[in-house]
């Protein structure tokens, strides 16, 4: 699609200059206040607005292939847009898993196909995710992915991940962990703590996500390949990455929304939309995880948007799966519950992330000459999240009727605005 000239006028930068952006065939061409703006260009007004930009999303479960019934990568990838991203990367634990070339092309045409965001799919380390053979990195490497996983659940063999850190390093890519020692959490449905024995629900402690952090900064000062930590939840966490980072590890991690805003105590009426994995923590553990945000110990708010059909979250909390939507309430949750300079925020939510996946060429700063991946951002807007109207297939948002401050009034994703007022433009 050719994008023409686009502007966007009259927002101001995250450090609060003013500017006007100016786009030319989906390379940004000018960025300065009152800038001269092409007759036949398209104008996006940013009065009030912060310009920066687009979201990068290292932690989506897009479903497709597989479980189309959830979500597809055309309706994730919608959400995504309307949440401020312009790349998302999708989560292999697919069916079938994205552990070949073959599904790594699919994924990426399917979302090539949406055209809503940039879709790279995660490849995952083992065949089937299966933690017993190490899936083909270097054929998934060479077509590009840069970030491997078996989310959902850990790679609990410490030979098996000392040998894929090998490779990894090897072929310069990253290792992403699901931190949950499954001996320890086996059967958890719910943190492991005062609250899971006043429901009387099984839990998981903290230390099967801790011993496996602890293992894998063993293993990365060993080997010096990357590791990134997916969804740290626990306090302990948080400092084991802080003292690794402190030793000059390359370790890198990212927290989801729910660590930073909901507690175990949200379970108190058994209602499963708020189990998932990694389970929400303690108060301690969400401040924690805050206090990572503030002092740049985690690089990161991923979403861990985790689409499951209203069918299976009915079930009863023990069978339920777990997961929770991300992508459209991130933004919003970050500027009402965090205190974040915009900068850090953009750090978070674009730059941060996009080091981590290797596509800072592409995304995760706003600069003259780059291509031009933009979120505009409404902050005095105030709305109220309503599952209903999510542009997501699934339903299972906990934050139905909380009302949240700041959106995403455009996104603008190579060129061409996927969101304009806050309507998905395809
Ligand atoms: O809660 C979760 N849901 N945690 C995961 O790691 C996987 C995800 C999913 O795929 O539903």
């Amino acid at each position: 699609m050719s994008a023409g000239a686009l502007a966007i006028r009259g927002g101001s930068l995250a450090d609060g200059t003013r500017a006007d952006v100016v786009i030319i065939d989906g390379v940004v061409a000018a960025i300065a206040e009152n800038a001269e703006i092409p007759l036949d260009a398209a104008v996006l007004d940013a009065s009030g607005c912060i310009v920066g930009p687009g979201l990068v999303d290292l932690h989506a479960h897009l479903r497709e292939p597989g479980n189309e019934a959830a979500e597809t990568v055309e309706t994730g990838s919608r959400a995504a847009a309307l949440g401020g991203y312009t790349a998302v990367v999708a989560m292999p634990n697919t069916t079938p898993t994205i552990d070949s070339a073959s599904v790594v092309n699919l994924v990426r045409q399917l979302g090539e196909r949406a055209g809503l965001v940039d879709v790279y799919p995660a490849g995952a380390i083992t065949i089937g995710r299966e933690g017993r053979q190490m899936a083909p990195l270097a054929e998934m490497a060479a077509l590009g992915v840069r970030l491997f996983t078996d989310d959902g659940s850990g790679v609990q063999d410490n030979r098996l991940m000392r040998r894929a850190l090998e490779y990894a390093s090897a072929l310069g890519v990253t290792l992403a962990q699901h931190c949950e020692d499954s001996s320890l959490s086996e059967g958890g449905v719910m943190h492991e703590g005062a609250w899971s024995s006043k429901l009387g629900l099984p839990g998981q402690p903290a230390e099967a996500e801790e011993l496996m952090v602890a293992r894998d900064i063993a293993l990365c000062r060993r080997i010096g390949s990357p590791v990134h930590f997916l969804h740290v939840s626990t306090a302990g966490s948080v400092e084991l990455v802080r003292r690794a980072k402190a030793d000059g590890l390359p370790v890198t991690a990212e927290a989801a929304p729910h660590h930073f805003t909901l507690t175990d105590a949200c379970l108190a009426n058994y209602d499963t939309v708020f189990k998932v994995h990694p389970p929400l923590r303690t108060e301690a553990d969400r401040t924690a995880v805050q206090q990572g945000l503030l002092d740049s110990t985690i690089d990161a708010i991923a979403t861990d948007h985790a689409p499951h059909t209203p069918e299976t979250k009915e079930r009863s909390m023990l069978d339920a799966p777990p997961g929770m939507l991300g992508l459209e309430t991130a933004l919003a949750l970050a500027l009402t519950e965090l205190s974040l300079p915009m900068p850090r925020l953009f750090a978070v939510m674009s730059s941060g992330p996009a080091r981590i996946a290797q596509i800072a060429e592409r995304h995760g700063e706003l600069g003259i000459g780059r291509a031009a991946n933009v979120c505009v951002i409404d902050p005095s807007e105030r709305w109220e999240v309503d599952s209903r109207k999510l542009a997501s297939k699934a339903r299972n948002t906990p934050y139905a009727g909380r009302v949240l401050q700041g959106r995403v009034r455009h996104t603008v994703r190579n060129g061409v605005a996927t969101v304009k007022n806050g309507q998905a433009q395809r």
